[in-house]
């Protein structure tokens, strides 16, 4: 029986990262992918890099024929991406700002900056039938700039979560807390992620009301390297 009706997407950059770092196909993305649903996910998230140093453009392409739960691809959304993802159609497409070269996701949308090109991109996608999430911080008017720019969901980026948990929890929920009824009360749907793990995450999920969807990777697939990637999703599932 789960607490709340947020949903699990997993994010399973880490497994091809481990599979790149010999350059055959150990451990097969598309096996993990497809046990990852079979083990109770609700979605696959995959974050294909231009460099394509984890996920690969072929790994999206692949994973479109094999996922049946919902397929959510994160990126910068750059003329190559939004090639891809015209390909694929995705269920959802999770705008990120990623800068090249960055280790991770490091930072949210500045919608407002960037509003007549995430508008564009936003039609672009919707035009295709993704629906649209955009990678944001907890600050409001990046969430009005979210909405005005025709998203749908907005992700949040919830390092700072992560970060501030083991001091004081409430503290560090709070925003959050705050930002997601925002959202609500303007009528956009709130996904988040970044750094969630088998620590925090029950408590996020139970203080941000109306959270609908969660996507975690990194946490999950090392904690899958010690408990097995079955035991693994079923213990992130049971924090929801
Ligand atoms: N959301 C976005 C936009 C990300 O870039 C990432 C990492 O690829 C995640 C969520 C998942 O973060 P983590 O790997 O820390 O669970």
């Amino acid at each position: 029986m789960r607490k709340t009706s947020v949903r699990l997407s997993v994010n399973i950059n880490k497994i091809a990262t481990i599979r790149n770092a010999r350059g055959g196909n150990t451990p097969n993305v598309a096996l993990a992918a497809k046990n990852t649903e079979a083990f109770g996910a609700e979605g696959i998230t995959v974050h294909p890099r231009p460099d394509q140093r984890h996920i690969t453009y072929a790994d999206v392409r692949e994973l479109k024929e094999i996922v049946t739960t919902e397929f959510n691809v994160e990126g910068y959304p750059n003329a190559e991406f939004m090639k891809l993802v015209e390909e694929v159609k995705p269920h959802q497409v999770t705008l990120v700002p990623d800068p090249p070269g960055v280790l991770t996701s490091n930072a949210g949308w500045n919608t407002i900056e960037h509003a007549d090109f995430l508008k564009d991109v936003i039609a672009q996608l919707s035009s295709w039938g993704a629906r649209t999430s955009v990678f944001i911080e907890t600050d409001e008017a990046m969430i009005e700039g979210a909405k005005a720019c025709g998203s749908d969901r907005i992700e949040l980026y919830t390092e700072a979560y992560a970060t501030g948990f083991a001091k004081n929890p409430e503290e560090a929920v709070a925003p959050f807390v705050r930002s997601a009824a925002f959202a609500r009360d303007i009528g956009l749907g709130v996904n988040a992620g970044h750094d969630l793990n088998l620590d925090n995450l029950a408590f996020f999920a139970q203080e941000v009301k109306g959270l609908q969807e969660v996507s975690i990777g990194h946490a999950l697939i090392s904690d899958a390297l010690y408990y097995g990637l079955e035991n693994t999703v079923q213990m992130y599932l049971g924090k929801l």
